[in-house]
């Protein structure tokens, strides 16, 4: 079987699923959080190399604040807290990435000690994007490229797709050969806009905290499915 080396998951649809049940929203997320837990096993049985999933938008920013409080000031930091130790002794890396200077002190502290803590794992590496879009990825790549023509390291026309490439999140990292949306909608929502270049897309109906090891084994099967030319 082809598996891929990089699975990123938009993991979408924990409102909806709280509602059909008449439930509120954070319902919806605290379920998702088992659907998250069961991802991370199954990609350690499959020995899947990257598993990143999207967490948090740039844009999520904006929904109610309860929500952004429940979920970043109680759920990620209550979560990161509670399952580091059993990462840390399944060999799994744990990264960030986005934005997290925009998260409170006491999250960023945590994050900073869960990577500093597993950095040396050779397992499954597990990406959070948290408070991350795509766009912002990209304009900070070109951030730093700009401050190193000001700088005079570089010159202008010395930026290739390469340098660029060199300076986005992950680009240590094999690109996602898979990206699973769950929830039915059929769109990016601003996620790794460069690294999704060539990437399979796949989409599901199936609600977040629904998609447990039955609904990944599908979408692996439809991947290994998948003619891959990558334009050649
Ligand atoms: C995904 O579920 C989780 C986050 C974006 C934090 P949603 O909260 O977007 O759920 P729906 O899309 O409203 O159902
Ligand atoms: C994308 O889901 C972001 C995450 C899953 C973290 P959204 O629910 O925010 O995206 P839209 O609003 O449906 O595009
Ligand atoms: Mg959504």
């Amino acid at each position: 079987m082809t598996l891929p080396r990089h699975i990123a998951i938009i993991m979408d649809g924990n409102g909806r699923w709280a509602n059909k049940q008449g439930l509120p929203r954070i319902a919806g997320h605290k379920v998702g959080v088992e659907s998250v837990r069961a991802a991370i096993k199954f990609c350690l049985a499959k020995k899947i190399e990257v598993l990143t999933l999207f967490a948090f938008s740039t844009e999520n920013w904006e929904r109610p604040k309860e929500e952004v409080g429940f979920l970043i000031g109680h759920l990620f930091t209550e979560v990161l807290g509670k399952e580091i130790s059993e990462l840390h002794k399944n060999g799994v890396q744990f990264r960030v990435i986005g934005e997290i200077e925009k998260l409170d002190k006491k999250l960023q502290q945590s994050i900073h000690e869960a990577e500093k803590l597993t950095a040396n794992n050779s397992g499954l590496k597990l990406v959070v994007a948290l408070s991350y879009s795509g766009r912002w990825d990209i304009t900070k790549a070109t951030q730093q490229l700009c401050y190193e023509v000001e700088v005079g390291k570089l010159k202008s026309s010395d930026i290739t797709i390469e340098l660029l490439n060199d300076r986005v999140s992950l680009h240590d990292l094999p690109e996602p050969d898979l990206l699973i949306r769950t929830s039915g909608e059929k769109r990016i929502s601003n996620f790794m806009l460069w690294q999704l270049a060539y990437t399979e897309l796949y989409f599901t109906d199936i609600l977040w905290p629904d998609f447990r090891e039955d609904a990944f084994t599908e979408a692996l099967n439809v991947y290994e499915n998948r003619s891959r030319r990558f334009g050649k």
